[in-house]
């Protein structure tokens, strides 16, 4: 199994947005066999959290299932156990280099350093703008699945 994990400050707005639209587009593919996905937050301030409403909102106004999203905390141990720990933001990064103590690793990803915009995702909790937000993570998840099925060989 591939193990993808998303990471942002709360775990309430924009990684558990790109979970769901990630398992969304890894479901459309019919991949749930080979890529599992979670989310987590660098901050503890949402622990057993359900998403922003405005992350609900925009997932039911795209027929995305939110099923089972709840705030958790990265751990160290979640290095481990995961393949990919995708990061928002550069200040999201410099949290994971901390919590697992990997600095610089390549298998810590600023999410939109996989597109040409190479920028953080703006977090929807200060901006109000999740539509923005949407449009962007779903423009990462897709070059993150582009770059897995490369990497793993899975071949389309
Ligand atoms: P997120 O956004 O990191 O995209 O989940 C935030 C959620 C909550 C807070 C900040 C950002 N907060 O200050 O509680």
């Amino acid at each position: 199994m591939i193990r993808v994990l998303f990471i942002c400050l709360g775990n309430i707005c924009r990684s558990p947005m790109a979970e769901a639209v990630f398992r969304d587009l890894v479901e459309k593919e019919k991949r749930n066999d080979a890529i599992s996905v979670d989310s987590a937050a660098t901050s503890s301030w949402h622990i057993g959290s359900p998403p922003h409403k405005g992350t609900l909102h925009i997932l039911k106004q795209y027929n995305i299932s939110a099923k089972g999203l709840v705030g958790r905390q990265l751990t160290k141990n979640d290095f481990e156990q995961f393949d990919y720990l995708i990061g928002m933001d550069a200040s999201n990064i410099e949290n994971i280099y901390e919590i697992t103590g990997k600095p610089d690793h390549p298998k810590i990803i600023r999410l939109l350093d996989l597109t040409a915009h190479k920028k953080d995702v703006p977090d929807p909790y200060y901006t109000g703008n999740f539509q923005e937000t949407y449009d962007l993570v779903l423009e990462g998840c897709s070059a993150l699945l582009n770059k897995i099925k490369s990497e793993h060989h899975l071949m389309d």
